[in-house]
């Protein structure tokens, strides 16, 4: 008999808590905000771009500009009408990329149709996109040269972090090939010598791909696509999915790429909703805050020269993989 394991959860995968990791994520960064500050410097400031009255994207900006407030970075909200011109927005954006106490600048997609996303994302400087979205940032996470990463990409990783010691030689199955999350993460696991694959909706076969791997990310936005049958025994699964249906009840609900009561024999497994997505507002604020230590450390400024003075990715990846955990958030909020 097996004392001290109760027999109903003995064979359950380890729900990968995303919400308790965004908290202690959230303590660090507050953490460093009060280090800026007491040397001097002014808190990190965030301007969020929201044009239009999309309701999805309303929730989004208003959880990120709560959470700015909770941490100590001073957001400063830009709400601009669906007809506003793409001229009118660009202005926007070159004012913000001059503006000193701003060291972040996040435009929420998507845009109005008539706006070329593209060309608005491309015009944040570099140093300031905390999206990571930016082509030069893009390029130096594809060559391991610095840069912002992603957050729900820098988020899996930090998650990851929490249930496996040794990345070398991990086969990883990603599901999804998206610029912000499937591509990305693809880059960061082979930076960290994974063997990755990565797949979608179209890929043939990829049950039996899936089935090989240590680990899988799921990211294709396709509702329980993952099974009980396409998961190893022993594997981690990330499910980066989430999808609102709507059920035979006529209930809406949110469901991720990933069926999980049949991937019980997993390692360890994501919920969705409340593994993936807390990560992507923290890693949100990790990254402001990297942004603004940078701008001070001068290391972020060559405008003429974005190439030049890259960010050390140690700024933005390797301390947050590194978290400490420091527990003070309750003294933090009655100070301020
Ligand atoms: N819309 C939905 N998620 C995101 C995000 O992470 N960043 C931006 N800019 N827009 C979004």
């Amino acid at each position: 008999m097996t004392v001290g394991i109760n027999s109903d959860t003995r064979n359950m995968a380890q729900v990968i808590d995303g919400r308790a990791v965004a908290r202690r994520l959230e303590e660090q960064t507050m953490a460093e905000v009060d280090a800026l500050v007491a040397a001097g410097k002014p808190h990190p400031g965030l301007a969020v771009v929201l044009v239009g009255d999309d309701p999805a994207s309303e929730v989004y900006v208003r959880r990120k500009i709560k959470k700015c407030d909770e941490i100590g970075i001073c957001s400063f909200e830009y709400r601009l009408p669906a007809e506003t011109t793409q001229r009118e927005l660009l202005s926007l954006i070159a004012q913000l990329n001059e503006d000193r106490v701003i060291h972040g600048i996040l435009c929420q997609v998507p845009l109005p149709p008539h706006i070329d996303t593209r060309a608005v994302l491309d015009a944040i400087a570099p140093e300031k996109d905390v999206d990571g979205f930016h082509p030069v940032n893009v390029g130096r996470l594809s060559t391991g040269t610095g840069g912002i990463v992603p957050c729900t990409p820098l988020g899996v990783m930090m998650l990851l972090e929490t249930v496996i010691d040794d990345f070398v030689g991990k086969h990883v199955v990603v599901i999804g090939k998206s610029n912000i999350v499937g591509k990305p993460i693809a880059m960061l696991l082979l930076e960290r010598e994974c063997t990755v694959t990565v797949t979608h909706i179209y890929t043939e076969n990829l049950a039996e791909l899936a089935a090989k791997a240590d680990i899988i990310v799921a990211a294709a936005g396709a509702p329980e696509l993952v099974k009980g049958d396409w998961v190893k025994p022993g594997a981690v699964v990330i499910d980066v999915g989430i999808t609102r249906v709507t059920d035979q009840d006529g209930k809406e609900k949110l469901v991720g790429d990933v069926k999980f009561d049949e991937v019980q024999h997993a390692k360890a497994v994501t919920p969705a909703p409340g593994g993936v997505g807390p990560m992507t507002i923290a890693c949100l604020l990790h990254n402001t805050v990297q942004a603004a230590k940078a701008f001070y450390q001068g290391a972020a400024r060559n405008r003429d020269d974005p190439y030049h003075d890259a960010p050390d990715r140690s700024l933005i990846y390797g301390t947050a993989a590194k978290l400490q955990f420091a527990c003070r958030g309750q003294e933090r909020k009655e100070s301020r």
